[in-house]
């Protein structure tokens, strides 16, 4: 894999960590590691290439090693290049309760590949996450900032195609129903009696 020799912020990044690191108190500056390494990934095409670690623990004055063990140990982390979109299939117990063995499945159909793999065309790369945090709308994928919640086999592969194709699919729940609200329709809190 090829490595850039070099990274630096661009102009409005480097604005950017400057101001994400105001905000830690005096002696704190090394706590804006991680958004200045989503930072430095999200300018680098999204993956993290060696010389971005470098350049956040020079600007954070911070042994490379401590950097590195912060980008290796967290999995939004990506230390080699990823395919244009990163569908992160979550696969914890509620997400598998409801199904995401099946989506996993589905998608690795869709795309020819297997978990940790890329789309041939480089569009896709198909992973494995750990709990989202939102397993009320289990199962559900995570796509860049956004999560697809409510999936089923047939509307996770729809999505896909849909990235594929270009399209911006709406983040949220993927089945007919608002937010959490119970499936089969909202229960209590229906009016104002
Ligand atoms: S188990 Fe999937 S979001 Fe929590």
């Amino acid at each position: 894999m090829d490595q850039p020799e070099t990274f630096a912020f661009d102009e409005a990044n480097r604005k950017t960590a400057e101001a994400i690191i105001a905000r830690y108190p005096d002696g704190r500056q090394q706590s804006a590691v991680l958004p200045l390494l989503d930072l430095a990934q999200r300018q680098a095409g999204g993956w993290l290439p060696r010389a971005a670690v470098a350049a956040v623990a020079d600007m954070l004055d911070m042994a490379v090693i401590r950097v590195w063990e912060v980008a290796t140990f967290y999995t939004m982390f990506d230390l080699a290049p990823v395919g244009r979109t990163c569908v992160n299939v979550c696969t914890t117990t509620p997400c598998w309760l409801r199904g995401s063995n099946d989506i996993v499945a589905a998608l690795e159909q869709e795309l020819g590949v297997a978990l940790g793999e890329t789309s041939d065309d480089g569009a896709v790369t198909l992973r494995e996450v750990e709990c989202l945090g939102a397993c009320v709308n289990a199962p559900l994928v995570q796509i860049g900032d956004d999560y697809y919640e409510d999936l089923t086999p047939a509307s996770a592969v729809a999505l896909v195609k849909a990235i594929r194709a270009g399209e911006a699919p709406k983040p949220g729940p993927q089945a007919r129903r608002r937010s959490s609200e119970p499936a089969s329709g909202a229960k209590t809190l229906k009016g104002e009696g």
